[in-house]
């Protein structure tokens, strides 16, 4: 057997301990970097709990998870503060419902502890005692439906009494309805919605006093001077407003008098026989004959058309300068679920914030089928309205209590939509569907008023 030299033994040596160095097997703790965790989305959300996931790190033995109700994580649940896990998920129980809840992992290999994970949000199911509507769920504004005189009985006067604080007429407190002829007033389906608003409690927001979509033949026809013509628009309203004076709160006095996608006047009837200044006129008319109704001006595309909105406020400015009396704007809001962006909404409802006025979401109905690509409304476009709905409550919620007038929806159910006739195809835009079910939508609807 070959002798080793002195050199070779020393180099022998050097080696095992650099290899005992290296592999850890020199007694010391072996030194390495520990991964962390990936969080990984919440699964089996309920109105109670869920299950928090994250991905494996190699060399982990277990791992701590934080759950916590703040995106900070300084209040944390129960129990969940560094709590030892062995497996990829846990289970968590016993939660509220309706709650925004944060986790975090990481991961653990004798005594060395990794860095956090990312982390990851969700917000536990709401599920509403069966004593909750609409209407008792809203403490900062009323909520409103257009509905129709000769619908005031079986599914639908109970679910407008029990869901809805506000009425209003879908058409028949038009003047084509009201003043059918010069000589003639008929206010039969009128007074049966104000009655009935009247014995149940509920509030009504008078539609609309000036609307050139419901301007009579024989107003379009006015033989009369433009003074004279004047003078019978101001005896309309006087008459209307005055005999429901105390029982209509609101009015939207003119409705949609700005072109799309221009911001100029309509070239209405109105304009021509009583000039540019028409508007001021009426809400001068109004105020006249009612000090306390409160009047709006309600127009739709609000959001996605700036040029109807900047001469929308442009007016809303001048009336303010020139103490013509206003008291609201209607957004009358037929969007879709996925359309306008929430921050689009946002910015046009603070510039009615920004001048101290009432916010009326007069008209909201939230399309699901603009495109004509379902034959029945789909699970996930339901559960995106769901969303849509919350998102617009949750808006009218959001600004100062003083400034939140109403929410209407425009009508009841899906199957008598204005807009199934008007687009000409299917689609299921509103809270309740064809059998009088509350649909997704309706529990969309009555999360954003919690
Ligand atoms: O109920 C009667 C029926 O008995 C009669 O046989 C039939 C034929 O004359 O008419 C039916 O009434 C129609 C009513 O809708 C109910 O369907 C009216 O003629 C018709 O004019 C009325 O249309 C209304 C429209 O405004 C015009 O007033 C829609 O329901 C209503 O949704 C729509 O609402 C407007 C808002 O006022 C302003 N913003 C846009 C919105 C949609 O166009």
């Amino acid at each position: 057997m070959k002798r080793l030299s002195g050199f070779s033994i020393w180099l022998l040596f050097a080696c095992s301990l650099i290899m005992a160095s290296c592999s850890g097997s020199g007694g010391s703790e072996e030194e390495f970097e520990l991964g962390a965790p990936i969080a990984k989305q919440a699964t089996d959300i309920t109105s109670s709990g869920f299950t928090a996931n994250w991905s494996r790190v190699y060399k982990a033995e277990s791992y701590l998870l934080d759950v916590a109700t703040d995106i900070d994580f300084t209040t944390f649940l129960s129990g969940y503060k560094s709590k030892a896990v062995s497996n990829l998920n846990e289970e968590i129980t016993n939660l509220d419902g309706n709650v925004s809840y944060y986790y975090r992992v990481r991961a653990v290999s004798g005594s060395i502890v990794s860095d956090n994970s990312n982390l990851i949000e969700l917000t536990t199911s709401f599920e509403p005692d069966p004593d909750q509507t609409l209407k008792n769920s809203s403490d900062n504004f009323l909520i409103g439906v257009a509905l129709q005189s000769s619908k005031l009985n079986g599914n639908y006067d109970e679910i407008y009494k029990r869901e809805f604080s506000s009425l209003t007429s879908e058409y028949e407190m038009k003047m084509n309805v009201m003043h059918p002829s010069q000589d003639s007033y008929d206010f039969g389906p009128a007074d049966a919605i104000v009655d009935y608003a009247q014995e149940n409690g509920i509030n009504v927001h008078g539609h609309s006093l000036i609307w050139h979509n419901s301007t009579p033949d024989w107003v379009t026809n006015f033989q009369g001077s433009d003074q004279e013509f004047e003078d019978m628009i101001e005896g309309y309203i006087t008459t209307v407003v005055t005999r429901y004076k105390g029982k209509v709160t609101s009015w939207d006095v003119v409705n949609e008098a700005f072109e799309d996608g221009s911001g100029n006047l309509r070239n209405s009837i109105y304009r021509q026989r009583m000039g540019d200044d028409y508007i001021a006129k009426c809400y001068q008319f109004v105020r006249a004959a009612d000090p306390d109704v409160l009047l709006f001006y309600n127009d739709y595309s609000m959001v996605s058309d700036q040029t109807k909105q900047n001469a929308v406020f442009s007016m809303v400015d001048d009336f303010i300068a020139r103490d013509i009396p206003i008291d609201g704007l209607g957004f009358q809001l037929h969007i879709q679920y996925d359309y306008p962006a929430k921050a689009d909404i946002e910015a046009a409802v603070q510039k009615v914030v920004d001048r101290d006025l009432l916010m009326h979401f007069s008209e909201l109905d939230i399309r699901v089928n603009p495109n004509n690509d379902l034959t029945s409304l789909s699970q996930d476009r339901s559960l995106a309205q769901k969303a849509k709905y919350k998102e617009m409550v949750e808006i009218l919620k959001s600004i100062p209590e003083e400034n939140a007038y109403a929410l209407t929806v425009w009508g009841l159910v899906d199957n008598e939509s204005w807009l199934i006739n008007f687009h000409g195809q299917q689609d299921w835009p509103l809270l309740f569907d064809s059998n009088f079910e509350k649909k997704d939508a309706y529990y969309g609807f009555l999360e954003g008023l919690q």
